[in-house]
């Protein structure tokens, strides 16, 4: 018996060691973790049940029967965080790369099986060189039965993937498929195609951190929902990113306690300009209604002049989609209603409750938002609101305009509650572009034009650009004092709890894509 131990023992220290201590070394010095210390980090102190350590690829093409790593590049398993169940995989760059065949994806689906069947969350740790290449075409057909998964799995389950190394080829479209990407800065990117073939289709010179670094997909493309300084700051976030969210879509999300004391905030009362069309920082507006220390922002550099993340208040998990008169007026335009649109699908998906800060000057106006789909895309968002049948609520600060009103979870499409600041302002447009237009012929023919234009101007504003009109008609449920805004929320989101609402029977919507 006693040989037969030493054979599990030696076979338990040989997986352990990956690709080999050399190549182990060379992870450390490149800044990284290993996909083991990764794991140990990420799940709860002895929480680690490994899954597939001694399966192996089964391929002999160009010499791989001579290279040969038990787990076959990826560690597989479950464990726990926060005492909550996760499902895991952590590819391991010291085997081939990290390369996906056959083996290594089987054992990804297994993972990603186990989740969907007991709902719980799948959390992929990815480090590959995409395709292992040697194995060919098994390749391709393990990355479509992930893919497969990822879809699956969308909205049952929620799955988070980290990219801590490089992710090529068709290694960045599971990570696509799930519901947030955290990027490692400086250690990661993610590419369709690399500088190289990019110089020989497009003749376009650019370094693999210009083309797909951490930097670029968190500012200009919008993939990636969140960076880290290093692979143990990137695991800190997605244990905290868990926190907000149930493990699958039939529970409600974790709640924490809370003891409730003086809800009032008074500095909320001093944070709109007296001037209409200066800025304020909306994000000063979340910090007095929220929980302390409970944000969490999501897309945080791409698109700011919308703002998303998640919070708590009074110990309830939240999901917060705010305008920012801070940057670009707030305006909605292509990126900020994709990037709002998709937070939202998310929360309603997990029955994370949706509040809604409102300073919206309208849709974005010019050539390049209406040749690159302001339409359509802006429809995105109308569309996730109007769809959403979680508890919705909406604070109105300021500007309220135009279509912008209606598409920011206005009560019309489906929000439960509409509060008002004294500040608000709820409109077709602003006064002044409302007066040119209304008052056309008296202004051209008045003696002084400019005069008459103020005058009407101000007519405008005395009738619109205040919650009162919209007060009479109920679209505005209270108008409150500022500093009364946390405890009414706090309020509403109690009352909405056991909000059920069920959407019309059907195969699956059709959203403006
Ligand atoms: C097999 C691979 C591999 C791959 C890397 N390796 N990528 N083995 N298949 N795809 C191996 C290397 O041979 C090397 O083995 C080890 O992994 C480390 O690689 P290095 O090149 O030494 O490391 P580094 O300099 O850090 O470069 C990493 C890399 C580079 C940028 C990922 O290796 C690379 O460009 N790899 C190829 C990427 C690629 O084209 N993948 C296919 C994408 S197409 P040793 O033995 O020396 O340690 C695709 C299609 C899927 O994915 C479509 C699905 C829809």
């Amino acid at each position: 018996m006693s040989d037969k131990i030493s054979r599990l023992e030696n076979l338990i220290a040989e997986a352990q060691l990956g690709g080999g201590q050399k190549r182990i070394d060379a992870q450390h010095k490149k800044g990284k973790l290993t996909a083991r210390e990764r794991i140990h980090f990420l799940l709860d102190e002895g929480s680690f049940e490994e899954l597939g350590m001694l399966v192996t690829h089964r391929s002999t093409n160009f010499g791989l029967d001579k290279e040969v790593y038990l787990g076959d590049g990826v560690v597989t398993g479950y464990g726990t965080i926060q005492g909550r169940l996760v499902y895991v995989f952590s590819q391991d760059f010291t085997v081939m790369g990290g390369s996906l065949a056959e083996a290594h994806a089987e054992k990804i689906c297994r993972v990603m099986d186990l989740a969907m069947k007991n709902g719980a969350p799948v959390i992929g740790l990815n480090d590959s060189g995409g395709a292992r290449i040697q194995e060919g075409v098994v390749s391709l057909g393990g990355y479509a039965d992930i893919f497969y998964r990822n879809v699956q799995a969308s909205g049952v389950v929620p799955q988070i993937s980290a990219i801590m190394g490089p992710c090529a080829g068709g290694a960045v479209y599971s990570p696509a498929l799930t519901d947030f990407i955290l990027m490692v800065e400086n250690t990661s990117y993610m590419f369709v195609t690399g500088p190289n073939v990019v110089k020989t289709v497009t003749h376009e010179e650019v370094t693999s951190e210009e083309l797909g670094g951490a930097s670029t997909h968190s500012t200009k493309s919008g993939v990636t929902h969140l960076t880290a300084e290093n692979d143990i700051a990137a695991i800190q976030k997605i244990k905290n990113l868990l926190s907000y969210m149930p493990s699958n879509c039939e529970e409600q999300p974790p709640m924490l306690e809370y003891n409730s004391g003086d809800e009032s905030r008074p500095a909320l009362n001093n944070i709109i300009p007296d001037n209409p069309n200066q800025p304020y920082d909306m994000h000063e507006v979340i910090q007095h209604v929220i929980d302390e220390n409970s944000w969490f922002e999501i897309h945080k550099d791409y698109a700011e002049n919308i703002i998303v993340g998640f919070a708590r208040l009074a110990g309830r998990s939240i999901g917060i989609v705010a305008n920012q008169p801070a940057f670009l007026a707030g305006v909605l335009d292509i990126k900020s209603s994709n990037k709002a649109a998709r937070f939202v699908r998310f929360c309603d998906a997990f029955n994370i409750p949706l509040l809604v800060f409102e300073d919206v000057p309208g849709f974005l106006p010019g050539t390049d938002q209406e040749w690159n789909g302001i339409i359509s895309n802006g429809a995105k968002l109308l569309y996730a609101f109007s769809e959403a049948t979680v508890p919705r609520v909406t604070v109105i600060t300021r500007k309220a305009y135009g279509g912008a009103y209606d598409v920011m979870n206005s009560k019309h499409i489906g929000a439960d509650m509409n509060y008002a600041w004294p500040s608000a302002e709820i409109a077709v447009m602003g006064a002044k572009g409302a007066a040119e237009i209304i008052f056309k012929k008296e202004i051209s023919e008045a003696a002084d034009a400019t005069a008459k234009w103020k005058e009407k101007e101000a007519e405008y504003a005395e009738k619109f650009a205040n919650p009162y009109s919209a007060a009479e008609r109920g679209y505005v449920d209270e108008v409150i004092m500022p500093a009364q805004t946390r405890e009414k929320l706090i309020r509403a989101f109690k009352m909405l709890e056991n909000k059920a609402e069920k959407a019309p029977k059907k195969k699956h919507s059709n959203m403006p894509l």
